[in-house]
């Protein structure tokens, strides 16, 4: 099986960093720990309240990281004039609501089929990989490769959440929508990722869908970093990843 990528996404470092307002604890030196465990990209989602990575976290990623950055943010015109200032390797179109914690669900692409052609369009033309972050189903799928995107990330928020909430059979029902529509999306010539709510228990699934070539995952790692220090969080996922695939 091809190798998977992991990308470290960083955003809780800047969570804990805000909450005192200064600029301890850095999400630069968390991202040069990752890139040091091996991390093969960074992500990053700048929110439109600004609530964990800001502007200049950006602007500095994009001149530090010596892997790729992945910049998540919504269609907005704002974050569209961002990403085409600093060309980052790959923009993750995200859905986001101001009154959520964290990105609950994936972007309704069917809905918005048009617009979303347009707007990832320069962003495809200034050289940018574009994802778009989906629940596993059909329809948004279909709808994902037909406004141009390169690449679907499949949203696994709800497959965790079934899992630590001990629903076990929701979250393998979750887990056969998962394991089926990333065969879809790559019978449709899209790469797919997938991420959100994945921890230490749920990722070794997830890690063996053999059409699933990237990872993203920050919230647990960074939890996991008070308890173990950072590297080895990541270097422990990293072995359970390449565990699942060669299993
Ligand atoms: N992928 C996408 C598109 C996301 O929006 C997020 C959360 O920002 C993640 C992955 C990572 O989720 P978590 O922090 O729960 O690991």
């Amino acid at each position: 099986m091809e190798k998977q990528r992991l990308g470290v996404n960083i955003d809780h470092v800047a969570t804990v960093r805000n909450a005192r307002g200064g600029a301890y604890p850095d999400p630069q030196r968390a991202a040069k720990i990752a890139e040091e465990a091996g991390a093969d990209g960074i992500t990053a989602h700048l929110r439109e309240d600004r609530r964990h990575i800001t502007d200049a976290d950006i602007e500095a990623l994009m001149d530090t990281l010596s892997v790729p950055l992945n910049f998540e943010m919504a269609a907005t015109d704002e974050m569209q004039a961002i990403a085409l200032r600093h060309r980052p390797h790959a923009v993750c179109i995200v859905p986001e609501k101001r009154e959520e914690r964290t990105t609950e669900g994936g972007l309704e692409v069917a809905r918005e089929e048009n617009r979303l052609a347009h707007f990832i369009a320069p962003l495809r033309e200034a050289g940018c990989r574009v994802s778009i972050f989906i629940a596993a189903d059909r329809s948004q799928i279909e709808a994902a490769a037909r406004i141009g995107a390169e690449v679907v990330e499949l949203h696994t928020g709800a497959y965790c959440d079934a899992h630590s909430e001990g629903r076990f059979d929701a979250r393998d029902r979750e887990l056969a929508a998962l394991t089926e529509m990333a065969g879809f999306a790559h019978s449709l010539g899209l790469e797919v990722h997938a991420g959100h709510g994945l921890a230490y228990d749920t990722v070794k699934p997830i890690a063996a869908l053999p059409e699933v070539m990237e990872l993203n995952i920050g919230h647990f790692l960074i939890g996991e970093a008070i308890f173990r220090g950072l590297g080895p969080a990541i270097t422990e996922m990293r072995r359970l990843m390449v565990e699942a695939r060669s299993s």
